[in-house]
């Protein structure tokens, strides 16, 4: 009799807190003010793994077939997170130009941390991380830059100078190998140049190796690729240690990055350490290495496509020559504006970095092009997508076509729409910090190409390499190429 008693009871009270939750329920939905929000719509997908099953497929083939259906701005429910997409310069702005207080890095970049390493970059608090960045432009300088462009200039002459009369090559495979003895100089310095080659090109081997799109989400899966990569950050940072403590017993200093990392100090006097030195170099080959050979890569692939373009750039370097001899130099360079619009437009059409991502952790607002407001409340991720904006015909006439003079002075629709219509290489903020050097680099390689040899592209005009985690180009670029001194006259 007590036992029923007290089941009643139990009853009673359950009844009571349903009917509670009930009433309450309605009387939100009633009396209180709705959410004011402005969300933005949401891709349709199935269930729980749905988003995730989309994004797996190929961010740009989710963007490609829902930018038609839902616009500039839409959500993706991708597991327990929401990613918000923002695409072109009408509504990416606060994206590139946000405080790292508002929208930040650290979170959804944290999967490079086991490969740079502890003490740098996304393993540090924002104030650390911009004095880091802060030595990276000083060691970009003008002043350095000018320094490097003659290690450029000596490292293609010396590697091309093995090339024999006419022959047959991967032009991707040549130019990456080119990029990472250039790098190697440039940024590592003379020690691993001359003597450690070898031992250090397979531990970024290594390195490189570990970094795969499994590593994003589970940087620290003790698979085999993840054990190698750490062995070898191991391995480098004690090579770089040495070499720093040889330097230094020397009293000797270099022209090269290395040398700057070394010299520099944070603004409490504090000086670097080895770690943090060999961190920050990795940090800036892993930025600069595969980017820019890349691009060296489908620069080749569309001047040799697209004779009216060669016979451009053939033309400026003629009158160069007249006007300098054979003589490349930093400030030549500068003058090679053709080949820069053409550098810059195969960048357009193959920016090898196709989504930049950021953590929101405050609401804010966008305006798209046709007026609609979305609000994007805080603990979205935010993405803005380089490959598909770069092709966004309200910007770029006929944006599949590979046309340089499109950012020639008087059409320059790189600028159309504002600072950020050209997205290659980010922009505000964070935008890259390695451009310049960049273009020196492929500049002085092409330079030299075009002013030595002819060629013919064999292969088929090369396809994307969507899988990789710098998109690149996908097979061999095979051509056949003769030796001939360029004729000025
Ligand atoms: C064609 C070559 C390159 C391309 C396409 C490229 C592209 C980019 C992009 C898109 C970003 C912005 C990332 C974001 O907003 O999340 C970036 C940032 C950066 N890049 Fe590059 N990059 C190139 C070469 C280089 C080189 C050669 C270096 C250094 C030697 C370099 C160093 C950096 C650094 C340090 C940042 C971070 C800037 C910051 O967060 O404040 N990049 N790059």
């Amino acid at each position: 009799m007590i036992m029923m008693d007290v089941d009643n009871k139990f009853f009673n009270m359950g009844v009571l807190i349903v009917a509670t939750l009930v009433v309450a329920k309605l009387i939100s939905v009633l009396i209180m003010p709705k959410s004011k929000k402005r969300l933005p719509p949401v891709v349709k997908t199935w269930p729980l793994i749905g988003g995730l099953v989309r994004f797996m497929k190929g961010p740009i083939v989710m963007i490609r077939e829902e930018y038609p259906k839902l616009g500039s701005v839409f959500t993706l429910n991708l597991a327990n997170r929401k990613i918000t997409f923002l695409i072109g310069p009408e509504v990416s702005a606060h994206f590139f130009k946000a405080s790292e207080s508002d929208l930040s890095q650290q979170e959804v970049y944290q999967f490079n941390v086991p490969t740079f390493g502890p003490g740098v970059v996304f393993d540090v608090d924002y104030s650390v991380r911009q004095e880091q960045f802060r030595f990276f432009t000083e060691s970009l300088r003008v002043n350095k830059l000018k320094g490097y462009v003659d290690q450029m200039v000596s490292e293609a002459e010396d590697y091309f100078s093995k090339w024999g009369d006419s022959g047959e090559v991967d032009l991707k495979y040549e130019l990456e190998h080119l990029i990472i003895l250039t790098a190697s100089r440039c940024l590592l310095g003379r020690e691993v140049r001359d003597k450690l080659f070898a031992d250090v090109s397979a531990l970024f081997h290594d390195l490189d190796n570990g970094m795969l799109p499994i590593s994003v989400i589970f940087p620290y899966l003790p698979i085999p690729a993840h054990k190698r990569r750490d062995r070898a950050r191991k391995k480098l940072s004690e090579i770089f240690t040495n070499i720093i403590a040889s330097r230094k017993d020397a009293g000797k200093s270099e022209n090269d990055m290395l040398q700057c990392f070394i010299d520099s100090k944070y603004k409490d006097g504090r000086p670097t350490t080895e770690s943090e030195v060999t961190g920050l170099l990795i940090a800036a080959l892993f930025a600069g290495q595969h980017t820019s050979s890349i691009t060296s890569t489908w620069t080749g692939a569309y001047l040799l496509k697209h004779k009216q373009h060669l016979s451009a750039v053939l033309e400026e370097q003629k009158n160069l020559m007249q006007k300098h001899g054979s003589k490349v130099d930093h400030d030549i360079l500068s003058e090679m504006d053709t080949l820069y619009r053409s550098i810059k437009e195969a960048l357009r059409l193959h920016p090898p970095l196709i989504m930049l991502l950021r953590s929101s952790h405050s609401d804010f607002s966008v305006t798209t092009r046709d007026g609609k407001e979305y609000d994007i409340p805080k603990g979205h991720i935010v993405a803005t997508s380089p490959a598909f904006a770069n092709r966004l015909p309200h910007i770029f006439k006929d944006p599949d076509s590979y046309d340089p003079d499109r950012f020639a002075i008087g059409r320059e629709e790189d600028k159309a729409a504002g600072a950020f219509s050209y997205i290659s290489f980010g922009g505000g903020r964070h935008g890259c910090l390695g451009e310049p050097f960049a273009y020196l680099q492929i500049k002085a390689i092409w330079s030299h190409l075009l002013r030595n040899f002819e060629f013919e592209l064999i292969s088929p005009f090369p396809e994307i390499d969507w899988n990789a985690m710098v998109v690149g180009v996908k097979g061999k670029v095979m051509v056949r190429y003769k030796r001939r001194v360029l004729s000025v006259n």
